[in-house]
């Protein structure tokens, strides 16, 4: 392996919100708003396309309105597959962008704009931008988790699914790569493939929580349960995985590895998707507590948790909350954005469908 340069390319300090508080709602009153949205998702020739880690009454939602339940990957597909003039992204900002910028000619809605994540927050267009003019003989891969200002300034986009594949033939024809903003997936791609990376200092403030010695305890207990890490994940969790991987693979792990128990290293709302194609299964989620604890956020993303029945129905009722993007950043995004996406689907990453 080659050597591995951390790059001081400091993270402004990213601001954690508090998990909303949305009101309960009675059965009735959920019954009705998800009649409302039904209705309005029809009248407005709307899909829901919703990620992993949302509510599961909204991921139930998007699977009975024809919409889709995915991975980053997934979900960028599928917008630019789907016949509908509107799509409402449930699920963080850059996956709302990535829509838009996939899709310029549909609409594209989000419960709530400010649905961001720690990984874009702590990589600004303009320090990145700087970064990138200090080194220009490096090929720029960005994670898909960044705004639309910075994919205009990368190379290649990258998500959790394609990111080693991608890093692996970058490596492969000579590249020297400038790897932002996730530092764990980059230490991690870095391990894996033995490329040359110089590294942004992000990560993301749910997956950074899991705890590598309570994760050794709670493996004691359960020995015969294997382990499911999404690679956000620090390098000691990494460590102890037996399977490493996007959303969706770890959910097709839980599906197709003979194992009776998984203990879980991702956001809880990946749950629901896992009972839903293994419900024999037992499904334990790793541990954020123990040695170091600071649980701002105890495996469930703040952000993704601001997607919500009510939101979900005021906005395909206001139509406020739309994705809009300069054209000019646009024009540069699309470009990464679709090469990765070809590069999926010429090596057959992915799968057409979720549900
Ligand atoms: P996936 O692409 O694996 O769904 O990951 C997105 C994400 O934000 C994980 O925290
Ligand atoms: Fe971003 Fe982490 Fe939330 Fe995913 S879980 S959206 S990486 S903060």
């Amino acid at each position: 392996m080659s050597s591995a340069t951390l790059e001081g390319a400091t993270r402004p300090p990213v601001v954690v919100p508090p998990h909303p508080q949305w009101p309960a709602l009675t059965q009735d009153e959920k019954a009705q708003l998800k009649a409302r949205v039904r209705g309005l998702l029809e009248s407005r020739k709307a899909v829901m396309v919703a990620h992993y880690y949302t509510d599961e009454e909204l991921q139930a939602l998007a699977e009975e309105t024809g919409g889709y339940v995915a991975d980053s990957l997934e979900m960028a597909r599928f917008g630019t597959e789907s016949e509908a003039e509107t799509l409402v992204v449930c699920g963080v900002r850059f996956m709302g962008e990535t829509a838009k910028i996939l899709n310029p000619e549909k609409r594209v809605l989000m419960p709530d704009l400010a649905a961001t994540c720690s990984l874009d927050e702590g990589c600004p267009a303009e320090d990145f931008g700087a970064f990138c003019d200090a080194h220009p003989d490096h090929s720029v891969v960005v994670y898909a988790n960044t705004s639309a200002e910075v994919k205009a300034r990368s190379d290649w986009v990258v998500t959790s699914s394609v990111a080693l594949p991608v890093v692996e033939h970058l490596s492969a024809q000579g590249e020297k790569i400038l790897w932002a903003p996730d530092k764990h997936l980059g230490h991690y791609v870095e391990r894996m493939t033995g490329a040359e990376m110089l590294m942004w200092d992000g990560a993301c403030v749910v997956h950074e929580e899991f705890k590598s010695f309570a994760l050794e305890r709670v493996r004691r207990l359960h020995p015969d349960a294997a382990v499911l890490v999404h690679p956000e994940a620090p390098d000691q969790v990494v460590d102890q995985a037996d399977l490493v991987g996007s959303t969706t693979q770890l959910i097709k792990a839980v599906a197709e590895m003979p194992n009776r128990e998984f203990i879980v290293a991702t956001d809880a709302g990946i749950f629901w998707k896992m009972h839903q194609v293994a419900p024999d299964k037992t499904l334990i989620p790793a541990p954020t507590a123990g040695e170091g604890a600071t649980c701002e956020s105890c495996a469930h993303c703040p952000w993704m948790a601001m997607n919500a029945l009510q939101n979900l129905e005021r906005v395909l009722r206001t139509g406020n909350q739309e994705v809009l993007i300069d054209p000019r950043i646009r024009e540069r995004a699309v470009v990464p954005i679709k090469r990765m996406l070809d590069f999926a689907r010429e090596r057959g990453i992915g799968r057409p469908s979720s549900s």
